[in-house]
């Protein structure tokens, strides 16, 4: 540890100032002294705040340049292992089917935007024939649309095809021109809120769903009728959530990327909600900030940027992100939970809404 420190500062100095020495000596004291007392201390939020990550523009750029530097002076190696968890955002994406008028049309008090593969037409069928297809709770609307980047696998023409077609017929598509996959997942998240910024201003809130939840859409709009109009996200919130060290794990971060050991409070990604003042706040200053591929982290990271608390839900079993087993009276109560299938989706949902009482 030390003697990394030790050797790339000794590297970097030499670079930047050969003839500076006790410029040099300065430096290497103050990166040993960084390296016994500071990496160890535990994260805390003033820490955060002197660390890179939310910094103002032009210095949060040049650190990141630095960084990048500094790994590709490093060996072939490290560059390879940064390489997966480079972000290409922010990036100017363009849409590859829109429906620029949804929400001029349909006037919705919330949004539900599920991002979800281009070739997983499944699942949209299934949100379509349940929780997607309620447009209505009490006199508030509901709009729903999928979001999904270009398809990846072999099939790409007949997939790209089928689209055109899902869209003419449903209407409720947005296709944006970046490679979907799970490392891109951050790009869809934010070009999702890019679209509700440009789109969408003037509805009350929007909904990031996963396609694999259930929804009760009416305990969620019930939810919203008492809750803030700005500066408003909730949902599940995890605090003090431990960053990832093994290589194996699949939210893996490497240090390069991230490197304190804790995130930033963030609601998971499962389904959150929030105020639609908050798109553009988030798009601008995602402009600012290291893109990391973990979608609900990095909009974590730029709600601690904005200094905009989460709201917790007003009860802790709203939101569940292991599936709730199923019961009729429990999920009368509940706002979202994944479920294991989309069998399971669709059935619960059939079965809560025949008639007779919850519990
Ligand atoms: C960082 O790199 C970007 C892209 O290469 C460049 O546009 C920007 O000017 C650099 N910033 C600094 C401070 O060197
Ligand atoms: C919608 O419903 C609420 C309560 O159910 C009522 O107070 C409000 O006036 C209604 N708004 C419209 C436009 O009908
Ligand atoms: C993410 O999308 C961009 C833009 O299409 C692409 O260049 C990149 O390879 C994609 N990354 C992954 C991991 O799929």
């Amino acid at each position: 540890m030390v003697e990394d420190c030790k050797k790339q500062s000794q590297h970097q100095s030499n670079s930047v100032c050969r003839s500076l020495r006790s410029f040099v000596i300065f430096t290497l004291f103050l990166v040993l002294f960084l390296c016994y007392y500071i990496v160890p201390i535990e994260f805390s939020a003033s820490w955060a705040l002197t660390v890179g990550l939310f910094l103002p523009e032009k210095i949060s750029s040049q650190a990141i340049n630095f960084s990048l530097k500094r790994v590709s002076a490093m060996s072939v190696e490290s560059w390879k292992t940064l390489e997966p968890y480079y972000v290409a955002y922010p990036y100017k994406y363009n849409l590859v089917l829109n429906e620029p008028e949804k929400c001029q049309k349909e006037n919705p008090f919330i949004v539900l935007i599920v991002p979800v593969n281009p070739s997983n037409k499944a699942a949209r069928d299934a949100i379509r024939s349940t929780w997607g297809s309620q447009k209505l709770v009490g006199n508030k609307t509901v709009s729903t649309l999928f979001m999904l980047g270009l398809p990846t696998s072999e099939e790409r023409e007949t997939i790209q095809k089928d689209l055109l077609q899902e869209s003419a017929k449903y209407r409720d598509l947005i296709q944006s021109d970046f490679w979907d996959s799970y490392k891109n997942l951050t790009i869809k998240t934010m070009v999702i809120l890019e679209w509700l910024a440009g789109y969408c201003q003037y509805a009350s809130y929007a909904m990031k769903i996963d396609s694999d939840v259930f929804l009760n859409v009416e305990n969620l709009v019930n939810m919203l009728l008492s809750a803030p109009k700005h500066n408003y996200m909730s949902g599940l919130v995890a605090r003090r959530g431990i960053v990832q060290r093994d290589p194996h794990s699949k939210w893996f971060i490497p240090k390069a990327v991230y490197d304190q050991p804790l995130y930033p409070p963030y609601t998971l990604g499962l389904g959150y909600v929030f105020s639609l003042d908050l798109p553009v706040k988030l798009v601008k200053t995602a402009q600012l900030i290291k893109a990391v591929y973990i979608e609900d982290v990095f909009l974590g990271l730029c709600m601690t940027h904005l200094g905009i608390a989460l709201t917790d839900p007003p009860d802790g079993n709203l939101f569940s992100v292991f599936p709730v087993e199923y019961n009729r009276c429990r999920y009368s109560k509940i706002i979202a939970t994944t479920t294991r299938s989309l069998r399971d989706q669709v059935e619960f949902w059939r079965d809560l809404l025949r008639p007779g009482p919850y519990c």
